[in-house]
């Protein structure tokens, strides 16, 4: 059950000069967590700014009662947090949210994160690993000061590909063209996960579709109040089978999709709709 806390901050560590590891200590959320899931926190316990914002929960300590953000500072809200002292405190809501699904036994995770998508990842890099199961990342960015995690991925969680768009750090260019060879070359039955910027998840949910891969998309809205109430982050999504698409609150009922649901602005809704089996899923995943 999500629990609204006041959270104070335990631990701050800044990642180059816009991104920061927050570690806060709520008990709720490093119990329940799971990759995927996020909390609406603010810094301190003043009415400004008005909103709590949405942040994907990065790591849990359940022994600590502490969970661990990644956050980068692109406003009023994500500053005030980084600008916590220690021992600083946070009003936090959490955890909250649709988590990822495991892919099944024998099912590679194939990992696709953007800039800060990456922090969901890292605890679901943890839970694969836990059941057994096997996950690749592929993290891309604009510069290599957009993967700040890249060489801590690498020595904790294995097989990770970089790739910036200017080649100041792994493959130049599009995170999505490495993901394509590795699918060239590999016979093993995988699954798509994929959390960034919109441009990056669509091409994910089209490169799916192509090879007839399951996959899931962490979408990125704004959100007001985490729990359904605002309406504000609704997203268009059509089932298989359904004539007509449909709004859901991607606070409540996302943020993580079936990607094949998701209708992107811009496209329209379609009449012909597939199941998973009819897009080939069943036998990429044997
Ligand atoms: C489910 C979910 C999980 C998230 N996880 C993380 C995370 O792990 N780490 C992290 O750093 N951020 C994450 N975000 C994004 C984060 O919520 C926003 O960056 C934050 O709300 C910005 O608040 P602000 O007050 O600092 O900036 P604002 O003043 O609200 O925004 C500053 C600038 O950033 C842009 N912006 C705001 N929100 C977003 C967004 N969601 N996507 C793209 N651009 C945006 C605005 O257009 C504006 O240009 C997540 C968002 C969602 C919905
Ligand atoms: S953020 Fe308010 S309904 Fe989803």
């Amino acid at each position: 059950m999500p629990a609204n806390r006041i959270a104070p901050l335990m631990a701050g560590e800044a990642l180059g000069e816009r991104h920061w590891l927050l570690t806060f200590h709520h008990p709720e959320t490093a119990r329940e967590a799971r990759a995927g899931q996020f909390v609406m926190i603010k810094a301190g316990t003043s009415a400004e700014p008005p909103l709590r914002r949405p942040f994907s929960i990065m790591a849990v300590d359940p022994e600590r009662e502490t969970f661990t953000l990644l956050v980068k500072e692109v406003g009023p809200g994500s500053r005030a947090l980084c600008g916590l002292p220690p021992g600083g405190v946070a009003q936090c809501l959490g955890p909250l949210g649709r988590p990822f699904t495991p892919p099944p036994t024998g099912v590679d995770a194939l990992l696709v994160a953007g800039g800060y998508g990456i922090a969901p990842f890292w605890l679901f890099a943890q839970e694969i690993s836990r059941i057994g199961g096997r996950a690749r990342l592929f993290y891309g960015g604009r510069t290599a000061a957009d993967l700040p995690l890249l060489a801590r991925f690498a020595e904790s969680a294995g097989a990770v590909v970089g790739a910036t768009e200017d080649g100041s750090s792994g493959h130049r260019g599009m995170v999505t063209a490495p993901l394509v060879e590795w699918l060239r070359g590999t016979k093993t039955p995988a699954r798509l996960y994929a959390c960034g910027p919109d441009a990056m998840l669509r091409a994910v949910a089209h490169l799916a579709e192509e090879w007839g891969l399951a996959a899931e998309v962490s979408l990125d809205p704004w959100m007001g109040c985490g729990v359904g109430t605002c309406l504000g982050c609704v997203v268009r999504t059509q089932a298989a089978g359904d004539p007509r698409a449909r709004y859901r609150c991607a606070c409540t009922e996302g943020p993580v999709f079936d990607a094949a649901q998701v209708v992107w602005p811009g496209e329209e809704a379609s009449s012909m709709r597939r199941t998973a089996a009819e897009r080939g899923v069943a036998r990429a995943e044997g």
